[in-house]
């Protein structure tokens, strides 16, 4: 993987600044002051022809790139890069019209109907040979182009095609099917289809798991979701090749939509096909107590999945979105600490949907750099200032980031863990690995948080460097993930599973003998039987702390210290937080139920003094503390107080936002540093 800061970015001071760029939305006048207004903010990347397929080619093999030659012509001119859109997100009306066989159908059989955008079956062949012609003609046309300096395939593959349930579709799971199993007994053995009769004697009876009369087979559906990740990764794939073939230097990036929620592609197995990895990221109000905490987990994520490297963010909002039932806007300073937020954590560059907001179209309500209002206006003005410091903070461009802890994530989990017919379906994998960021961040630990899917091969040795492992409700746990926590527990670092943890394996087949099977010997820890609670229902533990959500019925091995034990109800006097010495000199603790973050914090200090864990830096209050290095041993400190409470930190150095000399800082409530530090 290369990084976005190396070579893509060479000649540049700042760090990449910018948005998706939709000038065919505008006459030629707008532009021209699209252009003047960039300079002004100081942008040096857009995004252009992410939606244009039907400008571009308004009847099959019929090409108009003369309007787009004009604004890389221009763009150029004004000394702005491009990422140069493949176009091939949202198909015209006339492929539509001509093959409406190339329209994907939902889970019930309905198949969608132009006039949105991302309305394509991933399977279809005629929408790969038409979109790989547009690719084709589109890299061949600007090959030269002084400004191309990074290929963006496609848009958010999977944001709304992420399945497909048409007859084609299903034709190629069942070839995908045939790939990964051999012969039908293999996918009969991993799918259990001696329940509830569904033995198959052919490959050909197998179906994509539409609308059934009651639950669907579980494996069948975690296959399903795997197929279609691997499908829409063929489409990413099919593309990059062409750009390839043509523009063998240009890097390729498509932007994921990484967020807590681990839906719908694996992106830890598609990052290893990226050349540069891109994200989109939005707060989501409504859905979590604190969307900006979010933010960073995603962030901490996207990093993960860049195996540490640099990364750029592709979007996020200057202010309200227009697809939340109330799209909240950003007060004054939020869109720069948001920002912050993502460079402290990785990010080599910021960009925005969009440049211009709309005047017309679904996206009109949309927040952008240059608003409605146009530039005499507080966005815009802020819009300049965050460019300002963006262009100062080009000195830190490809340091990296990490922590002492890593929490353990898999999209695969995430996906067996949305299934039907689970114990509870209150515990999601996302929910508790965000918390315990979220706790973390507080506590001023920080952490970092690795993928499954993004280290084949070597996942013991990413685990092994980090003195905390926590694996929060890692329900579905493979042979080879049990296999790399337990070498990283052997190798020195401390381990905190959590329930509902390494339940199942790879085809969701439960490992039998007591849960959690793929931990019990590590933790010392049996449990028998399951006992989730129901929603407003608590249980006491005997140290004072209360459990919800989760309890069960455990017993703990000889050498298990039990640190506290369920005080109340069917699981009374059983282990709920336990604690394993290990011969390495590391520790295995087991965590059975759900607690209060306040709990879930002691316990997490806990496990971190044990093993050495140490703080970014020393400090009071509400503030996010990052540091980014560069491997000449220059370091940034990032403090973002996000709290209603002023924060001291302790730190020396000059700070790039305020541009002083520091020795201590203190933050009010909204106020941002970053401490080029020494
Ligand atoms: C996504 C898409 C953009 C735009 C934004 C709006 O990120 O990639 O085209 O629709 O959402 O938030």
């Amino acid at each position: 993987m290369r990084r976005w800061s190396e070579g893509q970015h060479a000649g540049r001071q700042g760090l990449a600044f910018g948005a998706d760029y939709n000038p065919e939305q505008w006459p030629v006048e707008v532009r021209r002051e699209d252009v003047r207004l960039m300079a002004q903010a100081g942008v040096n990347l857009v995004s252009v022809g992410i939606f244009s397929w039907s400008l571009l080619e308004p009847e099959p093999d019929r090409f108009d790139f003369g309007w787009l030659d004009d604004v890389l012509d221009d763009l150029h001119a004004a000394g702005v890069d491009v990422s140069l859109a493949t176009a091939t997100a949202s198909e015209p009306a006339w492929l539509a019209q001509r093959w409406p066989e190339a329209l994907r159908v939902d889970a019930a059989g309905r198949r969608v109907v132009f006039g949105s955008r991302q309305s394509w079956c991933p399977s279809s062949p005629v929408y790969r040979e038409r979109s790989l012609k547009l690719v084709e003609a589109l890299a061949t046309r600007y090959a030269e182009h002084p400004a191309l300096r990074l290929w963006h395939v496609s848009n958010e593959l999977g944001c709304h095609n992420p399945h497909c349930y048409c007859d084609v579709s299903a034709e190629s799971f069942r070839r995908w099917l045939s790939g990964r199993y051999g012969d039908v007994e293999a996918l009969n053995a991993a799918w259990a289809t001696a329940f509830w009769s569904q033995h198959y004697t052919s490959f050909e009876q197998v179906q994509a798991p539409g609308s059934t009369s009651t639950f669907k087979n579980p494996t069948q559906v975690l296959d399903f979701a795997r197929f279609s990740s691997d499908e829409l990764l063929g489409q990413h794939l099919a593309e990059k090749e062409v750009l390839r073939r043509i523009t063998p230097d240009v890097p390729v990036t498509t932007n994921f939509m990484i967020g807590s929620q681990l839906n719908p592609l694996d992106y830890g197995r598609w990052a290893l096909e990226q050349d540069v990895v891109s994200n989109d990221h939005y707060l989501i109000h409504g859905a979590y107590d604190d969307p900006r905490g979010e933010l960073a987990y995603s962030a901490d994520l996207t990093r993960g999945v860049a195996d540490g490297q640099p990364w750029l963010l592709m979007e996020h909002s200057t202010s309200a979105v227009n697809w939340q039932p109330v799209n909240i806007a950003k007060p004054a300073g939020q869109m720069l600490q948001d920002s912050l937020s993502h460079v402290a954590r990785g990010a080599d560059g910021v960009c925005f949907f969009q440049w211009r907001q709309s005047a017309g179209g679904a996206e009109q309500w949309h927040s952008a750099m240059v608003p409605h209002a146009g530039e005499d206006s507080e966005r815009f003005r802020e819009v300049v200032e965050l460019g300002a410091l963006l262009d100062r903070l080009g000195e830190l461009r490809g340091s990296t980031v990490t922590h002492d802890v890593a929490i353990l994530v898999d999209w695969q989990n995430a996906w067996a863990m949305g299934g039907e017919t689970l114990p509870s379906d209150r515990v999601r994998h996302a929910d508790l690995a965000l918390r315990i960021h979220g706790v973390l961040r507080a506590a001023h630990l920080g952490a970092d948080v690795v993928p499954v899917g993004a280290h084949p091969g070597d996942l013991a040795t990413v685990l092994s460097r980090y003195r905390v492992l926590v694996v929060p409700t890692l329900y579905l746990c493979d042979d080879a993930t049990a296999a790399a926590v337990r070498a990283a527990a052997e190798a020195g670092t401390h381990v905190l599973v959590t329930y509902l943890s390494g339940i199942v394996d790879g085809n969701l087949r439960v490992r039998l003998g007591g849960y959690p099977g793929a931990f019990r010997d590590l933790l010392g820890v049996r449990v028998e039987e399951f006992h989730p609670l129901a929603d407003g229902v608590a249980c006491e533990l005997d140290d004072g702390t209360v459990g919800d959500l989760w309890t069960e019925i455990a017993t703990a091995a000889d050498d298990v210290e039990v640190l506290a034990s369920y005080a109340e109800g069917a699981t009374a006097g059983c282990p709920a937080l336990t604690r394993r010495d290990l011969p390495s000199g590391a520790s295995a603790w087991y965590l059975g139920t759900s607690v209060d973050d306040e709990a879930l914090e002691r316990v997490l200090r806990e496990v971190c003094a044990a093993a050495g864990a140490r703080p970014v830096a020393a400090a009071q209050g509400p503030v996010d503390l990052v540091r980014r290095r560069a491997a000449d041993g220059r370091s940034w400190l990032f403090a973002l107080n996000h709290g209603e409470e002023p924060a001291t930190v302790q730190t020396r150095g000059v700070d790039l936002v305020s541009g002083q000399d520091v020795d201590g800082l203190d933050l009010e409530p909204g106020a941002s540093a970053v401490v080029r530090e020494g």
